[in-house]
């Protein structure tokens, strides 16, 4: 499958049904790959996902009506920059070009709010996501971290100047 079947649409708050639904099967079928867990997202109330939406632009990527894939673009204005997170495509979508196009949706919203670079996360040994990115552009900066205070796996940085 190309990837010319893929539609890929912005949610909004209202959309918050189908964010938790793509999430929740994110944090199942992936735990490894994000500083989340499934526990925290299943105790969200509506109303935090709602919030979760506001303050993000999240992509999802659907085919046939039925959504396989996700990726999220953040303000960073620490850095004066834009975080590219949540990205995961579905067993069933992968190596479809799916994941092409959500990349894509997070830096072309990048470009179009301003940002000039885009930062992001990948857990150590995830060769899939990094492949992904490099093909992106984006290149290791060199810093490196744990996922989070509960979770002292590595992960390192990486940066797409645009
Ligand atoms: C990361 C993810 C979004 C990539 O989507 P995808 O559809 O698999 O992406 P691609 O098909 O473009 O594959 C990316 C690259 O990894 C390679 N690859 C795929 N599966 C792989 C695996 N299991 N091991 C090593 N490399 C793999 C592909 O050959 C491709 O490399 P290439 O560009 O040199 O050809 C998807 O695998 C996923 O959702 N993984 C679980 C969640 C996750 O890790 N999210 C990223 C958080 S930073």
């Amino acid at each position: 499958m190309g990837d010319s079947g893929v539609r890929v649409r912005l949610l909004t708050a209202d959309d918050w049904s189908a964010f938790r639904s793509i999430r929740l099967r994110a944090l199942a079928d992936a735990p490894q790959a994000f500083g989340s867990t499934l526990e925290h997202a299943r105790a969200r109330t509506d109303q935090d996902w709602r919030e979760l939406l506001a303050h993000r632009a999240q992509f999802v990527a659907s085919v046939d009506g039925s959504d396989v894939g996700t990726a999220a673009g953040l303000d960073d204005p620490e850095r004066s920059g834009a975080h590219l997170i949540s990205m995961w495509v579905a067993g069933k979508a992968r190596g479809t070009g799916v994941s092409d196009r959500l990349v894509r949706a997070v830096v072309d919203w990048a470009v179009d709010t301003g940002h000039r670079k885009v930062w992001l996360e990948v857990a150590a040994g995830n060769t899939a996501a990094e492949r992904l990115y490099l093909r992106h552009g984006f290149v290791r900066t060199g810093i490196q971290g744990m996922i989070g205070p509960a979770d002292p796996r590595p992960e390192f940085e990486m940066l797409l100047e645009l």
